[in-house]
């Protein structure tokens, strides 16, 4: 049965559609002619489907055949994907490249953004605050510091206590690192053996174990059908319902903080936030993970490189000794043990991809058009494995950050693990003290070694954080003066 359509609205319909089709077909052709070049994809979808699980590597491949600054469809998104060190440091630069995707790192969760994915004035605003309180509880100062060593104390007991018997390095790093982000928001530590504090570690390990799953963040449209997905998948599930407990066990501390006296001095994140803002808590626990990663690097490589152990070692008696506890400060006679953090950031690139940015307006790299709305993607570990930049960027050989003559230690401007520019990790100083203070502390009293029989594997994981993917159990052996 055919409608009746008046046929002169018939035809202004048409009309209309074919002038919104060939508009469309225009702008297309346009920002594809302008865009730099890359890989075509399938129609729709893009290049989505074809990323790889370990994108960063197929990213740096794809610089190789299409140039440093590339770029393709993905999803409902053009991506620019920038690999080269001087482009980076361009975009670095960039107004226009500072703020996130619209969409939600956890498809099928809605809920008020962090810090780390706020975008614009708001992002501005809470950032200024965030870096205000964070100087104001003592980062960058000494109040902080003499809470990680007390923290690092109970942390190098637990490690005496195990008597040279096997240990689950991971485990117990990850509640040690994980009390310090909590010393910073809620103002104390968890005991090792607390539920709250080993739950909330849990939790922080279950969403970035499966954040992978922000891949789906190209395709917004089918983020319904993400959210009815997550009611059947176990994995998207649990990670949503971690989220949530996390959400809900920083809401309580909210609580207590708030019933606390209207006058109290600022002693963490949170009583800072809530005098700043009035308001409920911002990013909770953004950082948690990134020091437990590069520590597991560096454990991998104390392990595989006993003569490092040594070197580090040596230096520790030339200026600490075993006995003092070491500061932040003693790292500037230090060379040795501060170039071997500096390659344990740069062969564990623990954030490959960086956290994805989005063009805020139409803009440039290194005369590349990047329209408003495309996603810019930083490739730290093109640049971090770049042999243009390092000799055997493959191999871990912390001499590469000595002067020639291995007395100074020189920090390379093409190590970029914590980003750069105005949205540059906030969390660096921490975590930079952390890894010192860690390193420092368990080589002055232990000599450490794989146990008997196990493997030492170089193989990694990637969820959108690199890390080790097994970490053969551990003996921490007591040293003795001699
Ligand atoms: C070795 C450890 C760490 C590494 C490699 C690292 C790296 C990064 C990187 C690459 C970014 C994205 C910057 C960008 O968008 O360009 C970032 C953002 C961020 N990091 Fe870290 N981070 C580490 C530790 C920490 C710690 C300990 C904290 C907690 C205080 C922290 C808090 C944050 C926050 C809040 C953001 C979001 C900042 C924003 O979007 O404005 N990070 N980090």
């Amino acid at each position: 049965m055919f409608l009746n359509v008046n046929p002169t609205l018939f035809n202004i319909f048409c009309g209309c559609l074919t002038v919104c089709l060939i508009k469309y077909l225009f702008n297309f052709i346009n920002r594809l002619r302008k865009l730099p070049s890359g890989p075509w994809g399938l129609p729709i979808l893009g290049y989505l489907p074809l990323t790889k699980k370990d994108a960063y590597i197929q990213m740096t491949e794809l610089a190789k055949k299409y140039g440093s600054v590339f770029s393709f469809k993905c999803g409902q998104f053009d991506v620019v994907v920038i690999n080269e060190v001087k482009a980076i440091e361009e975009a670095f630069k960039n107004d226009h490249l500072l703020a996130r995707p619209n969409t939600t790192f956890i498809p099928g969760f809605e809920r008020a953004s962090s810090l780390l994915e706020m975008s614009g004035e708001l992002w501005k605003q809470h950032r200024r605050v965030a870096l205000t309180i964070l100087r104001n509880v003592g980062l960058g100062k000494s109040t902080l510091e003499t809470k990680i060593k007390e923290e690092i104390g109970h942390f190098i007991d637990v490690l005496k206590s195990t008597h040279g018997k096997e240990v689950d390095f991971k485990e117990v790093i990850g509640l040690s690192v994980a009390n310090n982000v909590s010393i910073l928001l809620f103002g104390h530590r968890f005991e090792y053996s607390d539920p709250m504090g080993i739950e909330m570690c849990c939790n922080e390990k279950q969403v970035s174990d499966n954040v992978q799953y922000f891949s789906k963040m190209f395709m917004p449209s089918i983020s319904f059908f993400v959210s009815l997905a997550t009611q059947f998948s176990s994995v998207l599930r649990k990670m949503t319902n971690s989220q949530k407990e996390i959400e809900k066990k920083i809401t309580a501390e909210v609580r207590k903080h708030k019933a606390k006296k209207a006058t109290h001095e600022i002693e963490d994140y949170i009583d800072g936030y809530l005098q700043e803002m009035d308001k409920q808590k911002d990013s909770g626990t953004t950082g948690m993970d990134t020091a437990t990663h590069v520590l597991s690097f560096m454990m991998l490589n104390l392990i595989t490189y006993p003569e490092y152990q040594q070197k580090i070692r040596n230096e520790i008696r030339q200026t600490i000794g075993l006995y003092r506890q070491p500061d932040y400060a003693d790292r500037v006679s230090m060379h040795f043990t501060m170039a071997f953090i500096y390659e344990s950031l740069r062969i564990s690139t623990i954030l490959p991809l960086n956290v994805h940015r989005r063009a805020s307006q139409d803009t440039k790299i290194m005369n590349f058009f990047i329209p408003k709305d495309t996603i810019v993607i930083f490739n730290f570990w093109a640049v971090h494995r770049d042999p243009n930049l390092w000799n055997d960027p493959h191999l871990f050989k912390p001499e590469r950050f000595l002067s020639e003559d291995k007395q100074k230690v020189i920090k390379s401007p093409n190590l970029i693990p914590f980003s750069g520019g105005k949205r540059i990790c906030p969390g660096a100083t921490l975590a930079l003290t952390e890894l010192f203070l860690y390193l420092v502390s368990m080589l002055q009293n232990f000599q450490v070694s794989a146990s008997e029989g196990e493997e030492i594997s170089h193989e990694v994981k990637y969820a959108f954080l690199r890390n080790v993917e097994k970490l053969a159990k551990l003996n921490f052996h007591i040293l003795t003066e001699n």
